[in-house]
């Protein structure tokens, strides 16, 4: 039996049982005017945070989610979409796929707007996915990556882009740590299924995605989300893991290497009224721009005297240069 395997299982029961402090985080479930969240769907919340940000969902985008749990992101989707087919859900867990699927109808009887045949349900796996390639606009996992061991997470990055169509989004929420972990813990399957021992630190994360040809990421929310103490858990240290929400845009490669933004901005407080890098980058005097990591360090080496750099606060939300 593999940990894909025990994975299955700790999803078939969770399917079955719904198990309210399985994963989740400090997100408030969040409503939107006409949106009711079923008590089913949030009793199933198996996320760490949110995918669902309004600013990916205009112009109708076909939507794919991976990993559907209870259904309550994909609902949100639907609520944006509002078109026949227009989420896509896969899960490899039958079990998942036919509570979701009640969990829809339930949200039809208390939601005049929603129609069950938004959401389009499919079994299949993350590592090789039933999905036309360059046929999605937005893609969204949320607590299921971290599961994986690198090879399998590599793939799962791989199928995402590869259906992801040009300037498409993956959007994702995922445990992340950046303490070391011992191989006990790492070996655990079951652990490693409740998205307690998989995860990487945030360099890494976001260097699998652009190893994937993603030219562009957002660090959009960095989050509390559990500890691993030495009393309960095979560690002599305690550890401390953090929940973080990604983009990562299917924007082509810059030649000069990928835009990571982790809320970074700069500051021109010079005489004159704005500082003209000739690299793309126009400061207004005492304007913020979020820039993104790269472009930090290309303006910290020109050593100036007159350019404040803000530090990275993990909360990106758009905009600035690039
Ligand atoms: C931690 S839960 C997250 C559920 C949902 N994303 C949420 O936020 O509530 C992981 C989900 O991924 C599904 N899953 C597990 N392994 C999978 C795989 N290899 N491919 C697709 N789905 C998988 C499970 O059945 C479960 O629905």
């Amino acid at each position: 039996m593999s940990y894909l395997d025990t994975t299955h299982d700790v999803y078939k029961e969770a399917a079955l049982s719904p198990d309210v402090g399985l994963c989740c985080t400090t997100n408030p479930i969040w409503e939107l005017p006409g949106l009711k969240i079923p008590k089913i769907m949030q009793e199933m919340n198996y996320g760490c945070g949110s995918t669902v940000h309004a600013r990916d969902l205009t112009n109708t985008p076909k939507i794919l989610y991976v990993g559907v749990g209870g259904g309550m992101e994909l609902l949100q989707f639907a609520y944006f979409s509002r078109q026949k087919d227009g989420v896509i859900g896969v899960d490899v867990v039958d079990e998942m796929l036919e509570a979701s699927a009640k969990n829809f109808v339930e949200a039809e009887a208390q939601n005049p707007w929603f129609n069950k045949e938004f959401v389009s349900l499919k079994k299949g796996d993350a590592l090789n996915l039933p999905v036309e390639d360059n046929s999605i606009d937005v893609a969204a996992q949320n607590c299921l990556f971290n599961i994986f061991k690198v090879e399998d997470l590599k793939k799962a990055i791989s199928e995402m882009y590869r259906v992801l169509k040009p300037h498409g989004k993956l959007v994702m929420s995922d445990p992340t740590c950046e303490q070391p972990m011992n191989d006990a813990l790492r070996e655990d399957e079951r652990l490693r299924a409740l998205c307690l021992s998989g995860s990487i630190p945030i360099a890494e994360y976001v260097k699998m995605l652009t190893d994937a040809g993603f030219g562009t990421i957002e660090i959009r929310a960095r989050k509390p989300y559990r500890v691993l103490d030495p009393v309960q858990y095979n560690t002599d240290e305690l550890i401390y893991i953090e929940s973080i929400e990604v983009a990562a845009i299917k924007d082509p490669m810059p030649a000069d290497g990928p835009c990571v933004f982790t809320g970074k901005a700069a500051i021109y407080y010079g005489e004159a009224d704005y500082f003209d890098d000739k690299a793309g980058h126009v400061l207004l005097k005492n304007q913020p721009l979020a820039i993104c990591d790269k472009t930090a360090n290309a303006l910290k080496n020109l050593n100036r005297n007159d350019i404040y750099f803000s530090d990275s606060t993990f909360h990106y939300d758009g905009g600035g240069c690039c």
